[in-house]
Protein backbone atom coordinates (compact mmCIF):
# COMPACT_ATOMS: atom_id res chain seq x y z
CA UNK A 1 0.00 0.00 0.00
CA UNK A 2 1.61 3.13 -0.71
CA UNK A 3 1.93 6.12 2.11
CA UNK A 4 -0.44 9.28 0.62
CA UNK A 5 2.86 11.26 0.47
CA UNK A 6 4.11 8.66 -2.03
CA UNK A 7 1.24 8.57 -3.52
CA UNK A 8 0.96 12.24 -4.09
CA UNK A 9 4.57 12.28 -5.81
CA UNK A 10 2.96 9.52 -7.96
CA UNK A 11 0.39 11.99 -9.00
CA UNK A 12 2.96 14.63 -9.75
CA UNK A 13 4.73 12.27 -11.83
CA UNK A 14 1.79 11.75 -14.15
CA UNK A 15 1.06 15.05 -13.95
CA UNK A 16 4.28 16.01 -15.49
CA UNK A 17 3.96 13.32 -17.71
CA UNK A 18 0.36 14.28 -19.08
CA UNK A 19 1.93 18.01 -19.30
CA UNK A 20 4.76 16.86 -21.22
CA UNK A 21 3.08 14.58 -23.65
CA UNK A 22 0.08 17.04 -24.34
CA UNK A 23 1.39 20.26 -24.52
CA UNK A 24 5.70 19.56 -25.27
CA UNK A 25 6.65 21.53 -21.70
CA UNK A 26 9.10 19.28 -19.36
CA UNK A 27 9.05 19.65 -16.06
CA UNK A 28 9.97 16.40 -15.47
CA UNK A 29 13.14 17.02 -14.09
CA UNK A 30 12.68 19.76 -11.54
CA UNK A 31 13.52 19.40 -7.92
CA UNK A 32 10.63 17.44 -6.44
CA UNK A 33 10.47 19.63 -3.18
CA UNK A 34 10.31 22.68 -5.31
CA UNK A 35 7.67 20.86 -7.63
CA UNK A 36 5.60 19.54 -4.44
CA UNK A 37 5.22 23.26 -3.00
CA UNK A 38 4.09 25.03 -6.50
CA UNK A 39 1.98 22.12 -7.73
CA UNK A 40 0.17 21.93 -3.82
CA UNK A 41 -0.09 25.98 -4.25
CA UNK A 42 -1.80 25.18 -7.89
CA UNK A 43 -4.10 22.57 -6.32
CA UNK A 44 -5.22 25.41 -3.75
CA UNK A 45 -5.76 28.35 -6.20
CA UNK A 46 -7.54 25.99 -8.70
CA UNK A 47 -10.02 24.74 -5.75
CA UNK A 48 -9.05 21.32 -6.24
CA UNK A 49 -8.05 18.49 -3.76
CA UNK A 50 -5.93 16.45 -5.49
CA UNK A 51 -3.05 16.52 -8.07
CA UNK A 52 -5.08 14.04 -9.93
CA UNK A 53 -7.88 16.86 -10.14
CA UNK A 54 -5.33 19.02 -11.56
CA UNK A 55 -3.97 16.67 -14.06
CA UNK A 56 -7.51 16.43 -15.70
CA UNK A 57 -7.94 20.18 -15.39
CA UNK A 58 -4.53 21.30 -17.36
CA UNK A 59 -4.78 18.21 -19.90
CA UNK A 60 -8.35 19.33 -20.96
CA UNK A 61 -7.93 23.12 -20.65
CA UNK A 62 -4.99 24.94 -22.00
CA UNK A 63 -5.82 28.07 -20.00
CA UNK A 64 -5.71 25.84 -16.67
CA UNK A 65 -1.61 24.99 -18.13
CA UNK A 66 -1.08 28.44 -18.83
CA UNK A 67 -1.66 29.34 -15.15
CA UNK A 68 0.39 26.15 -14.14
CA UNK A 69 3.18 27.11 -16.17
CA UNK A 70 3.40 30.18 -14.13
CA UNK A 71 3.12 28.81 -11.17
CA UNK A 72 6.07 26.51 -11.86
CA UNK A 73 8.25 29.03 -13.23
CA UNK A 74 10.71 30.56 -11.41
CA UNK A 75 12.16 34.10 -12.84
CA UNK A 76 14.96 35.25 -11.26
CA UNK A 77 17.16 36.92 -13.18
CA UNK A 78 19.48 39.74 -13.15
CA UNK A 79 22.58 41.84 -15.22
CA UNK A 80 25.52 39.32 -15.91
CA UNK A 81 24.25 36.64 -13.62
CA UNK A 82 26.72 33.99 -13.79
CA UNK A 83 29.81 36.76 -13.82
CA UNK A 84 32.47 33.60 -14.94
CA UNK A 85 30.02 32.81 -17.54
CA UNK A 86 30.56 36.16 -19.59
CA UNK A 87 34.11 35.91 -18.74
CA UNK A 88 34.57 32.60 -20.27
CA UNK A 89 32.34 33.48 -23.21
CA UNK A 90 34.31 36.65 -23.87
CA UNK A 91 37.74 34.83 -23.76
CA UNK A 92 36.98 31.93 -24.63
CA UNK A 93 33.60 31.83 -27.24
CA UNK A 94 34.16 35.68 -28.66
CA UNK A 95 37.59 34.78 -30.74
CA UNK A 96 35.54 31.55 -32.34
CA UNK A 97 32.19 33.79 -33.09
CA UNK A 98 34.75 36.40 -34.93
CA UNK A 99 35.26 34.09 -37.71
CA UNK A 100 32.12 33.66 -38.19
CA UNK A 101 30.17 36.35 -40.46
CA UNK A 102 26.57 36.04 -38.71
CA UNK A 103 26.06 34.72 -35.58
CA UNK A 104 22.65 34.16 -33.88
CA UNK A 105 22.17 33.49 -30.22
CA UNK A 106 18.80 31.88 -28.61
CA UNK A 107 17.91 32.47 -25.19
CA UNK A 108 15.62 30.00 -24.05
CA UNK A 109 13.98 30.57 -20.95
CA UNK A 110 14.97 34.40 -20.76
CA UNK A 111 13.03 35.86 -18.17
CA UNK A 112 12.75 39.34 -17.80
CA UNK A 113 15.67 40.11 -20.47
CA UNK A 114 18.42 40.77 -18.21
CA UNK A 115 20.35 37.53 -19.76
CA UNK A 116 19.62 39.23 -22.71
CA UNK A 117 20.67 42.38 -22.89
CA UNK A 118 23.83 41.04 -20.71
CA UNK A 119 24.66 39.58 -24.43
CA UNK A 120 23.99 42.37 -26.29
CA UNK A 121 25.95 45.07 -24.04
CA UNK A 122 28.92 42.36 -24.18
CA UNK A 123 28.53 41.79 -28.15
CA UNK A 124 28.43 45.29 -28.25
CA UNK A 125 31.45 45.78 -26.39
CA UNK A 126 33.19 43.10 -28.54
CA UNK A 127 31.99 45.15 -31.55
CA UNK A 128 30.27 41.76 -32.84
CA UNK A 129 26.78 42.88 -31.80
CA UNK A 130 25.97 44.53 -35.87
CA UNK A 131 26.69 40.47 -37.40
CA UNK A 132 24.43 38.94 -34.25
CA UNK A 133 20.64 38.24 -33.58
CA UNK A 134 19.47 37.37 -30.59
CA UNK A 135 16.41 35.54 -29.67
CA UNK A 136 15.09 34.84 -26.49
CA UNK A 137 12.11 32.98 -25.83
CA UNK A 138 10.00 32.27 -22.29
CA UNK A 139 7.07 30.03 -21.42
CA UNK A 140 6.50 33.10 -18.91
CA UNK A 141 4.20 35.55 -21.28
CA UNK A 142 4.44 38.15 -18.11
CA UNK A 143 8.13 37.84 -17.70
CA UNK A 144 8.43 38.04 -21.82
CA UNK A 145 6.72 41.30 -21.35
CA UNK A 146 8.76 42.95 -19.27
CA UNK A 147 11.80 41.61 -21.55
CA UNK A 148 10.50 43.08 -24.27
CA UNK A 149 10.38 46.79 -22.75
CA UNK A 150 14.33 46.80 -22.53
CA UNK A 151 13.74 48.83 -19.16
CA UNK A 152 15.49 48.15 -16.11
CA UNK A 153 15.26 50.30 -12.81
CA UNK A 154 18.58 52.23 -12.22
CA UNK A 155 19.31 51.38 -8.89
CA UNK A 156 19.05 47.51 -9.75
CA UNK A 157 21.42 48.46 -12.86
CA UNK A 158 24.24 49.81 -10.00
CA UNK A 159 24.24 46.56 -8.32
CA UNK A 160 25.04 44.80 -11.14
CA UNK A 161 28.63 43.06 -11.42
CA UNK A 162 29.62 45.52 -14.58
CA UNK A 163 32.83 45.00 -14.27
CA UNK A 164 32.46 41.90 -16.57
CA UNK A 165 34.83 43.74 -18.57
CA UNK A 166 37.86 43.64 -21.30
CA UNK A 167 39.96 44.42 -18.16
CA UNK A 168 39.04 41.36 -16.66
CA UNK A 169 39.25 38.99 -19.31
CA UNK A 170 41.86 39.63 -21.39
CA UNK A 171 45.54 40.11 -19.73
CA UNK A 172 46.33 43.77 -20.05
CA UNK A 173 48.11 45.04 -22.99
CA UNK A 174 50.55 47.92 -22.66
CA UNK A 175 49.84 49.66 -26.16
CA UNK A 176 46.19 49.25 -25.81
CA UNK A 177 43.77 51.27 -23.58
CA UNK A 178 40.25 49.25 -22.49
CA UNK A 179 37.42 50.74 -23.72
CA UNK A 180 34.78 51.71 -21.70
CA UNK A 181 32.85 49.14 -19.80
CA UNK A 182 29.69 51.18 -18.11
CA UNK A 183 26.68 49.79 -18.24
CA UNK A 184 24.00 51.09 -21.16
CA UNK A 185 22.14 53.86 -18.23
CA UNK A 186 22.49 57.68 -19.41
CA UNK A 187 23.11 60.26 -16.91
CA UNK A 188 20.38 61.87 -19.28
CA UNK A 189 17.79 59.72 -17.86
CA UNK A 190 15.51 59.30 -14.96
CA UNK A 191 16.81 58.15 -11.58
CA UNK A 192 14.25 54.86 -11.53
CA UNK A 193 14.32 53.74 -14.83
CA UNK A 194 17.25 53.01 -17.56
CA UNK A 195 16.74 51.47 -21.13
CA UNK A 196 19.04 49.15 -22.52
CA UNK A 197 18.15 50.80 -25.51
CA UNK A 198 20.02 54.07 -24.67
CA UNK A 199 22.68 55.80 -26.49
CA UNK A 200 25.52 53.91 -25.45
CA UNK A 201 23.91 50.20 -25.75
CA UNK A 202 23.23 48.20 -29.09
CA UNK A 203 20.81 50.33 -31.22
CA UNK A 204 18.07 47.47 -31.54
CA UNK A 205 16.40 45.24 -29.09
CA UNK A 206 16.78 41.53 -29.65
CA UNK A 207 13.35 39.97 -30.42
CA UNK A 208 11.57 38.23 -27.90
CA UNK A 209 8.92 35.09 -27.72
CA UNK A 210 7.12 32.88 -26.23
CA UNK A 211 7.33 30.00 -28.72
CA UNK A 212 11.12 28.81 -30.22
CA UNK A 213 9.42 28.14 -32.65
CA UNK A 214 8.82 31.50 -34.22
CA UNK A 215 12.07 32.69 -32.42
CA UNK A 216 13.60 30.64 -35.18
CA UNK A 217 12.21 32.17 -38.17
C1 LIG B 1 15.54 31.18 -13.31
S1 LIG B 1 14.99 31.94 -14.82
C2 LIG B 1 16.55 32.23 -15.60
C3 LIG B 1 16.54 33.44 -16.50
C4 LIG B 1 17.83 33.68 -17.26
N1 LIG B 1 18.14 32.57 -18.16
C5 LIG B 1 19.00 33.91 -16.32
O1 LIG B 1 19.79 32.98 -16.12
O2 LIG B 1 19.11 35.01 -15.80
C6 LIG B 1 14.36 30.54 -15.72
C7 LIG B 1 13.35 30.93 -16.80
O3 LIG B 1 13.13 29.81 -17.65
C8 LIG B 1 11.75 29.78 -17.99
N2 LIG B 1 11.40 28.40 -18.35
C9 LIG B 1 11.36 27.33 -17.54
N3 LIG B 1 10.99 26.24 -18.22
C10 LIG B 1 10.82 26.63 -19.50
C11 LIG B 1 10.45 25.95 -20.68
N4 LIG B 1 10.17 24.65 -20.68
N5 LIG B 1 10.37 26.65 -21.82
C12 LIG B 1 10.64 27.99 -21.85
N6 LIG B 1 10.99 28.68 -20.76
C13 LIG B 1 11.07 28.02 -19.59
C14 LIG B 1 11.04 30.28 -16.77
O4 LIG B 1 9.76 30.82 -17.07
C15 LIG B 1 12.01 31.34 -16.25
O5 LIG B 1 11.66 32.62 -16.71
Amino acid sequence: MTHPEDLEDVEIELLLEGVYRRYGYDFRDYALSSLRRRIRERVREERLTTVSGLKERVLHDPEAMERLAHGLSINVSTMFRDPDLYRVFRSKVVPILRTYPFIRIWHAGCSTGEEVYSMAILLHEEGLYERARLYATDINETVLHKAKSGIFPLKAMKQYPLTISRREARPPSPSTTPPSTRAPSSGRRSETTSSSRSTTSPPTAPSMSSTPSSAAT
